[in-house]
């Protein structure tokens, strides 16, 4: 894997995505699905992944009507597949072909439990809904990844704002972050990016399936309280991503893009 080549200098816009392609973990809705129009935007031809195939199928319609550019079947794919599940995975993988650059944003969702009440399967649970999908997306990215190619993992505000009952996902989410950094060291031998992305609250339909936030008038009070004065845009967290994907010198970085919600 090691190479005494540098990381390949190209242009850090975004625009330089165009060409590459890119596999996006949760690409059927909310976040990866907006990176997906976003990078279809810029030219990238783009696989979308995701359990429904009803849902997907809709993703794939939403991101080529969107770019309705003459474009060709192969220029944006949709996949079905479980990012719990290596086997299938790795056949969404293969029948992406190449893959430049990797967004992971499915995560199973779990509720909040105080710790003391969780059974060790309720534990284990919370582990696999997002810990196990960033390892195995991230062992298949790294025998991928071209030099220069990325990997973006997702986490959440509740890192650093952690409420009760939520301490085993806060447990995963920090262990994505570690995972972040640790990756990053070992996969900078052969050139490859490994970076995150901490969420504060985003309009996606995972945001709006949330108590208390299932109307614009919910979204809009919810949001008041935010520093910028609102939620953020899926657009806004996936330009995040595409940012991280088209710059070659960042890597093992966690950014945090919440609209200064965890400035206080
Ligand atoms: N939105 C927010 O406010 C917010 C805040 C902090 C962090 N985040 C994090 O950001 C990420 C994206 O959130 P979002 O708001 O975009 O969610 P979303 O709208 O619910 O989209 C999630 C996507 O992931 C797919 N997915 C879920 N589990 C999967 C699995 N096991 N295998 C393959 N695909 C799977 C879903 O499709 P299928 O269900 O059909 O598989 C869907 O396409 C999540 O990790 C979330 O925890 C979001």
């Amino acid at each position: 894997m090691s190479t005494a080549l540098p990381v390949p200098v190209s242009s850090p816009l975004t625009s330089a995505l165009a060409g590459t392609t890119a596999v996006l973990v949760g690409g059927s809705s909310g976040i990866g699905l907006a990176a997906g129009v976003l990078l279809r935007s810029v030219g990238a031809r783009v696989v979308l992944v995701g359990r429904d195939p009803d849902r997907l199928k809709t993703a794939v319609d939403q991101v080529r009507d969107a770019c309705a550019d003459g474009d060709s079947e192969d220029a944006v794919l949709g996949i079905a597949s479980d990012a719990a599940d290596e086997k299938t995975l790795t056949e969404a993988f293969d029948a992406a072909g190449r893959v430049d650059h990797v967004l992971l944003t499915a995560s199973g969702r779990t509720g909040t439990l105080p710790m003391s009440e969780m059974s060790a399967d309720d534990l284990r649970t919370t582990v696999d809904a997002r810990l196990w999908p960033a390892f195995a997306v991230a062992r298949l990215a790294a025998t991928r990844l071209p030099a220069g190619g990325s990997l973006t993992l997702t986490s959440g505000m509740l890192m650093a704002r952690p409420q009760p009952g939520t301490a085993a996902r806060v447990a995963t989410l920090g262990a994505v972050e570690a995972l972040t950094r640790g990756l990053a060291v070992e996969l900078a031998p052969a050139r490859q990016r490994v970076n995150a992305i901490r969420y504060g609250r985003i309009d996606t339909p995972l945001l709006r399936s949330a108590p208390g936030h299932d109307s614009d008038d919910a979204v809009a009070t919810v949001g008041s309280a935010v520093p910028l004065g609102r939620v953020g845009t899926a657009q806004e967290a996936a330009a995040g991503a595409l940012f991280l994907m088209a710059n070659n010198y960042i890597t093992g970085q966690i950014l945090t893009l919440d609209g200064g919600e965890t400035l206080r």
